[in-house]
């Protein structure tokens, strides 16, 4: 037991604590504020607080617990919205009529409801660590797998249940060497801990999220992780939401640190309201949301995001695929740079400390597909919201991300204002991932996928270079082939790179009808060239009905009979130019 000396904002430092180790969690002041040693110094412990220490005195008893900040893991984290450290919020405020009550240790999941344990394995089955005992249909859309913890030791099934429990009856004993081990329906795991796979597994399936400026030209691999930096009002929390709803990962894993006041607000409101536009059913039901308030203590949100990926991990072990979003990671950096200050230490770049960056990948490189210990495959993909003050991408937070992450997808403010949305920067953003997943895209998609891609590429490159000589000495200037380059580049903008979330229809494109798309305007651009170099101008091109078809395919629910049409209509159109022109 030890007592306050000092307290500064969130963090406090405790006398007499010689037996504690650096992450233990400590119980803080009369009211047992939980907190965790970031520090140790001599027999004075530093704690960062995770709750508000405002009326917390010196003097006041200090209690190390002797564990690591861990989150419970089993069936109920679904459809639940947690803070930081993995607090049910909805539990809290019943307890103390708001969401900020100070020193209440909530369950992170429910004790007392009772789940159906469908036993999985049988008396005198060997199971390990992370074997799988039994499974739970947890809401309607997802079945939870009843994991052995991933550091329990190997041996032998010698009971098992059938029926109903709560997660903490015993529904399975294993007799190991160091005798019997008794399995309850959940377990802890420490959140700064990343939880042990088999093995990691290349990445090479997309997770495909139905926004074709991901999907075609800079796409996501299972396990992959993503940037998305952008400045304020560009489209970050539009296109998390937009990979949550539809990206085709089993469990998403929202959490959010907002940036203004309300916009958590929304996010609490509006999440539970939502529909998984493939099932039909809530999209809650696959969704665990962690939220951050603007008004709940910065150390919470420092812990957020390891509590979110430890959730994401659990489920992965399961043999899910788990789609983990941040928004915005700044605001997490922030918090981050808020404890530092108050621990006086040395302020790196722009005052964030100089363990930014491992921070940073302590918590990306926790993104994987894996060959789990259950023998199933699973991934979590991460895609982290950046919010760069002015927008400009060489500030620290940005900086460090982009070289943690294989993709970015920077938002672009010019293109936010003229409505080109999603508002990704075509010729800054990047996929590393392109290579490993060509293989997946060539035998699932289309043999020529890939080439298209990189032809429409080349073509959006050379387009902006040809815009700064339209700048310079006017459209007239330029050669025939050069304008159908323009030509086409308007239609790899318009009518394949933008793509309205509001638009009933457009709000997701499958991988077919993208590679279609793409086929269509490429091959379009083929033809057309062979016209122009048989002498017919670019402006009869453009003029033809054939440029509104091709503007309409996106909208089009039934896009296979409307692209063959618009190339039927294309073949008659074209000949009609190349027979006016003889
Ligand atoms: N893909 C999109 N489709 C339609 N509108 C979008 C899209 N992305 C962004 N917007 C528009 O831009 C606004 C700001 O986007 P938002 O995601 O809130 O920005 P940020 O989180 O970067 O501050 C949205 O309210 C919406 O009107
Ligand atoms: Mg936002």
């Amino acid at each position: 037991m030890g007592k306050i000396v000092k307290i500064t904002g969130p963090v406090v430092v405790a006398a007499g604590m010689k037996n504690s180790k650096i992450y233990d969690v400590a119980l803080v002041g009369e009211l047992g504020l939980l907190g965790e040693v970031i520090q140790l110094k001599g027999d004075k412990a530093i704690i960062q607080v995770y709750e508000d220490t405002n009326g917390l005195k010196p003097g006041e008893p200090v209690k190390g617990t002797g564990m690591p900040l861990s989150v419970e893991l089993g069936p109920g984290l679904l459809t639940t919205i947690y803070d930081g450290i993995g607090r049910p919020l909805l539990a809290l405020a019943k307890k103390t009529g708001n969401f900020i009550g100070r020193g209440i240790t909530a369950d992170t999941i429910d004790k007392k409801k009772k789940y159906d344990f469908k036993p999985l394995v049988k008396v005198g089955d060997a199971v390990g660590p992370g074997s799988i005992i039994g499974s739970v249909e947890e809401t309607q859309s997802i079945t939870h797998k009843i994991l052995v913890p991933p550091d329990a030791l190997p041996g032998k099934i010698t009971k098992i249940s059938k029926g109903k429990f709560t997660v903490e009856e015993i529904v399975a004993v294993v007799k190991t060497k160091k005798g019997d081990l008794k399995l309850q329906m959940y377990h802890k795991w420490p959140v700064r801990k990343p939880r042990p796979i088999n093995t990691k597994l290349s990445p090479e399936i997309p997770l495909i999220t139905g926004q074709r400026v991901f999907d075609t030209f800079f796409p996501l691999a299972k396990g992959g992780t993503a940037a998305i930096p952008g400045p304020f009002g560009a489209g970050k929390t539009v296109s998390q939401h937009q990979l949550a709803k539809w990206s085709d990962a089993q469990i998403v894993v929202y959490v959010g640190c907002g940036e203004r006041g309300n916009e958590m607000t929304d996010v609490l409101t509006e999440f539970p309201e939502l529909q998984d536009p493939k099932t039909g059913k809530p999209l809650m039901d696959r969704t665990v949301l962690i939220a951050n308030t603007s008004n709940m203590p910065v150390a919470a949100r420092e812990a957020s995001i390891y509590t979110g990926i430890t959730i994401g991990e659990y489920f992965r072990d399961m043999g899910y695929d788990v789609a983990l979003m941040a928004d915005s990671t700044s605001r997490w950096a922030e918090a981050l740079r808020e404890i530092s200050s108050r621990l006086e230490e040395m302020p790196g770049e722009e005052g964030y400390p100089a363990y930014l960056a491992s921070r940073l990948a302590q918590f990306y490189e926790r993104a994987c597909r894996a060959d789990t210990l259950a023998g199933n495959q699973g991934s979590v993909s991460i895609i982290g919201a950046v919010s760069p003050p002015g927008g400009d991408f060489s500030e620290p937070v940005t900086q460090n991300t982009t070289r943690l992450t294989k993709i970015l997808w920077g938002l672009d403010a010019n293109l936010a204002y003229s409505r080109h949305f999603p508002a990704i920067n075509w010729l800054t953003s990047y996929s590393l991932y392109t290579k490993t997943l060509a293989g997946y895209f060539e035998s699932q998609v289309g043999s020529d996928f890939n080439s298209f891609r990189e032809e429409a590429m080349k073509l959006l490159q050379k387009e902006s270079e040809l815009k700064e000589i339209v700048q310079l000495v006017g459209p007239d200037a330029l050669k025939e082939e050069d304008k159908l380059v323009m030509y086409t580049a308007g239609r790899l903008r318009e009518d394949f790179l933008q793509q309205l979330a509001t638009h009933e229809i457009d709000t997701f494109c499958s991988l077919d009808k993208q590679y279609l798309m793409l086929k269509m305007i490429m091959e379009t651009h083929k033809k057309a060239s062979r016209l122009v170099e048989s002498g017919v101008k670019v402006t009869q091109i453009s003029a033809l009905p054939l440029t509104e078809a091709i503007g309409r395919m996106k909208y089009v629910q039934k896009y296979k009979e409307e692209i063959k049409n618009v190339e039927e209509q294309r073949e008659k159109e074209f000949q009609k130019l190349v027979g006016g022109h003889k």
